[in-house]
């Protein structure tokens, strides 16, 4: 897709209010008010309109535009431009009170980038979509608007990037190839990658992570990925993503019917903080990030963990495995303690593709929170909210914790069914070190949608690439 700045070429598309639609010259155009009446998404596109080539797009009442409903206008208008093969138009955006310009730029170039986002490299017979040119000017005067349209376009790379990993199949994307993506793709960026092989990963006491990746032939990586531009702030933000490269439950197997196939996707959080660290880095951000990512497959062989194992951590706490499938925690439980206490991060957000009980709870459409310092979290749900991405933070306390606690061990990898997003939750909290602000997010439910929604595809989304950058982005 290309974008011009202030320039005038191709089909008129006209915004319009749904509060407005018959004010103005429309009013002319009455035999047609059956046919477009301004609400949100509606694309009027009957070319020639009263004779004059027009599109006409439907923006809803003006006073309750805000920036992800331009996103779903924008998806909307590319997917009839590219059905009608009307390959070049101009728009002019309104200036309105609830968003900012600046913000309804970058929302209606993200919304239209997302229209061309497809995951078709297994299909024989792909073909090209039609590029889409959209000349974008603005009602109110913008100086940088062009830098304001590269920005939005970095930032679906980056998520297009983020959904391209979640996407690909565990035949092909294991630890190994994982890391080895990482490593090309963001050392080129100025980014420093370390990867830790199994026979490092022992020597750094990575004991949770091993156990899981035991059974696999796949073995394990630990992939540390350092962006520190900005030597004036000693502040550093900790980022860990599960990945979990495929996850078959191991001997707590999980029914193969309906949910086995989509395990290519349990390295979601991994997807994520790798597609942001690209971001960051391309947007050469003022700012430091560390990701941790620590890479396995859960497999069933003799060598797997068992259920009633009880295995060490990186941190020396002990676990109860009472279920194989509750695989992810103990993979975060080290890549966060290893963070925290190693790499010794200001504050940690780690991301987890961690529980069908997060679905049950909130289904495809939100992501569970769950928080030790509820200022980190009022940041984060801000840069959420402006992302278009939603968060919905659980409840989070003793009474939970009591349900972690092991018999045997000093913890246990499952609290139960009941509240099991925020049991996961909390399991993980026991390795954070040094008390610092730590949010998890389970993206259970959002890295990988089971039909399209939105603007965003069947499959993976690459959710909170840009909350993070947002957050990040100060
Ligand atoms: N990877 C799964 C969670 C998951 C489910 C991700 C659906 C994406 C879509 C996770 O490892 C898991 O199996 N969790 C178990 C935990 C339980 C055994 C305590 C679950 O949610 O069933
Ligand atoms: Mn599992
Ligand atoms: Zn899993």
């Amino acid at each position: 897709m290309k974008f011009f700045t202030n320039k005038q070429a191709g089909v008129k598309v006209t915004p319009i209010f749904e509060n407005e639609a018959y004010e103005s010259k429309l009013l002319e155009y009455t035999k047609e008010r059956e046919l477009f009446s301004g609400k949100l998404n509606e694309v009027y596109a009957n070319l020639p309109f009263n004779g004059e080539k027009e599109i006409l797009l439907g923006l809803g009442k003006k006073e309750e535009l805000v920036e992800d409903k331009v996103r779903e206008v924008f998806f909307k208008l590319v997917k009839v431009l590219e059905s009608n093969k009307e390959l070049e138009v101009f728009v002019t955006l309104p200036k309105v009170e609830s968003v900012s310009t600046e913000k309804l730029v970058n929302a209606a170039v993200e919304g239209a980038l997302h229209a061309t986002y497809k995951f078709d490299k297994y299909k024989s017979d792909r073909k090209e979509s039609p590029e889409v040119t959209i000349n974008l000017s603005t009602e109110e005067n913008l100086e940088n608007l062009e830098e304001v349209v590269n920005e939005a376009r970095d930032i679906m790379s980056g998520v297009f990037f983020s959904r391209d990993l979640v996407n690909e199949r565990a035949e092909y994307l294991y630890p190994e190839t994982l890391a080895n993506i990482a490593s090309k793709e963001l050392s080129a960026l100025g980014v420093e990658v370390e990867v830790y092989d199994e026979k490092q990963c022992e020597e750094l006491g990575l004991k949770g992570l091993l156990a899981v990746g035991r059974g696999s032939d796949r073995k394990p990586r630990f992939i540390v990925m350092k962006y520190l531009n900005n030597p004036e702030e000693s502040e550093v933000v900790g980022l860990v993503g599960k990945g979990v490269t495929y996850d078959s439950g191991g001997y707590s197997i999980k029914p193969t019917a309906n949910s086995m196939d989509i395990m290519h996707c349990d390295m979601g959080g991994a997807g994520t903080v790798i597609g942001t660290m690209k971001l960051v880095a391309t947007r050469k951000l003022k700012t430091n990030v560390i990701a941790v990512v620590g890479a396995c497959e859960n497999m069933i062989a003799g060598g797997s963990y068992k259920p009633g194992d009880v295995i060490s951590t990186l941190s020396g706490k002990t676990v109860e495995v009472l279920n194989t499938d509750a695989e992810g925690r103990i993979t975060l439980a080290d890549s966060v303690y290893y963070a925290t206490e190693k790499l010794k991060v200001s504050k940690v957000i780690d991301l987890a593709t961690l529980t069908g009980a997060c679905l049950v709870a909130l289904g495809e459409f939100y992501t569970g929170a769950v928080t030790n310092n509820q200022e980190f979290y009022n940041e984060l749900s801000k840069a959420a909210k402006e992302a278009g991405e939603r968060v919905w933070q659980m409840p989070a306390d003793d009474s939970f914790r009591e349900l972690n606690k092991s018999s045997i061990a000093d913890v246990k990898n499952t609290g139960g069914r009941l509240g099991g997003t925020i049991t996961a939750g909390l399991f993980i909290e026991n390795f954070v070190a040094n008390n610092v602000p730590w949010i998890h997010l389970d993206i259970a439910g959002t890295a990988y949608l089971s039909k399209a929604e939105k603007y965003l595809p069947k499959g993976a989304t690459g959710v909170h690439v840009k909350t993070l950058y947002n957050l990040l982005n100060k």
